[in-house]
């Protein structure tokens, strides 16, 4: 035996996203890429703004020297400021570089903040449709996640979440724009679950915290805005990265932000710095932290995502899908038209169309399309999608 059971129990149940990407691989080969819709990865596929070369291009060419070596665990001050400058703004309220940590990702955000707040068997409120890796990041810092459904259209379930809450409870991951629904919850859901947390830090003596996981915050339609957890609640870590919103998930660059208004934020801020270093992070990519002072305020082009979920949201709703129009991220979550969702995707593949059961989010009946792709894609595949629901509801 190599691979731990736990682990090799793990790969076995997080394969979905894994199983279609290897299908659609061996599709691919067979059919030529062109001829296979693919829709099962949240892979942005825009390029990165023109601006993030000309930045990278710059601090390539500085002469000073020392610009790849090891710095503060937390990050460069300078990247740190800028970051928390434009924060200020949007959230209104003070915050310094010394809140924000920077780090690999939201992913490595996310685990930073787990191993900080976790001890032994804490619990973790995660909300279903989920990011499948919160679980497994749970695990990794000894924590037990329990899972809390969203209502019918994805929207928070307070009732639901204030029975899930114990003694044991340490935090409650959010994640808004949804992956994978699209939902964006609303101010009023937010302020509202705020004093849900803050009457159980009065019963259990300790406060819960809010993980708020945004890679999607600035990929958002309609005049949608992403409401401030900082201002719902003092107890929130803002979580995000530069992965979706510039287009550099493979650069591994984001940041944990705390809110300046949180309880002891400092020792919470100094353990966030400490288990950057002991995961093994050290610090998050330097060349990636020299360019975003250049980059603040800036993303891809919101408008190319918009565009391409209302083609699709188009197609779908004339073919018979019933789904939630997406308020943000780039994918959509709708019903299976029948109960079986392994099933359905099964049948959109006969079609050549790669989407992810949404049992691989825990929500089983509907499935995942990732529409990060090109427009020739979705047009390509209207007509498949159409002959899928006719095939299994004839
Ligand atoms: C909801 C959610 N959280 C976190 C991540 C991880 O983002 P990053 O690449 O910044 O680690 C993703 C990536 O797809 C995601 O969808």
């Amino acid at each position: 035996m190599t691979v731990s059971i736990k682990i090799r129990d793990y790969m076995e149940r997080s394969s979905w996203i894994r199983k279609m990407f290897e299908q659609g691989l061996e599709l691919k080969s067979k059919l030529g890429a062109e001829k296979v819709f693919d829709f099962s990865l949240g892979n942005p596929n825009l390029e990165p703004p023109a601006k993030v070369k000309q930045a990278i291009l710059e601090v390539i060419e500085d002469p000073r020297p020392g610009k790849h070596a090891y710095m503060p665990n937390a990050g460069l001050l300078e990247t740190r400021e800028a970051v928390a400058s434009v924060l200020s703004k949007d959230h209104g309220l003070k915050i310094s570089g010394n809140q924000i940590i920077m780090t690999c990702g939201a992913g490595g955000g996310l685990n930073v903040a787990l191993k900080t707040l976790l001890d032994e068997k804490d619990e973790v409120i995660i909300l279903s449709p989920y990011f499948v890796e919160y679980m497994f990041y749970v695990n990794n810092h000894n924590g037990i996640s329990k899972l809390v459904s969203t209502n019918e259209d994805f929207t928070l379930n307070l009732s639901a979440i204030e029975a899930a809450i114990g003694a044991k409870t340490k935090a409650i991951i959010l994640n808004s724009p949804n992956n994978p629904s699209g939902r964006v919850y609303n101010e009023e859901s937010l302020n509202l679950l705020g004093k849900i947390l803050l009457q159980a830090r009065e019963k259990y003596g300790q406060p819960i915290y809010i993980l708020s996981d945004e890679p999607y915050s600035k990929l958002v339609y309609d005049g949608v805005k992403v409401p401030s957890i900082f201002r719902a609640y003092p107890h929130s870590l803002l979580i995000t990265s530069y992965s979706k919103d510039l287009s550099l998930p493979g650069e591994r660059i984001g940041f944990i932000a705390v809110n300046p208004q949180m309880e002891n934020g400092r020792e919470v801020t100094d353990g966030l710095i400490f288990c950057n270093r002991i995961l093994g992070f050290v610090n998050a990519p330097a060349l990636m932290q020299r360019i975003l002072p250049r980059l603040q305020g800036i993303s891809v082009d919101i408008r190319e995502y918009q565009k391409k979920r209302d083609l699709l949201a188009a197609g779908l709703s004339q073919a018979g899908y019933s789904f939630i129009k997406p308020e943000g991220a780039f994918y959509l979550f709708p019903k299976s038209p029948i109960p079986d969702d392994v099933l359905f995707v099964q049948t959109l593949l006969q079609e050549n169309i790669l989407g992810v059961p949404g049992r691989g989010f825990g929500t089983p009946g509907h499935f995942r399309l990732a529409y990060c792709v090109a427009d020739r894609v979705i047009e390509g595949s209207l007509d498949g999608f159409q002959r899928a629901i006719k095939k299994v509801c004839n």
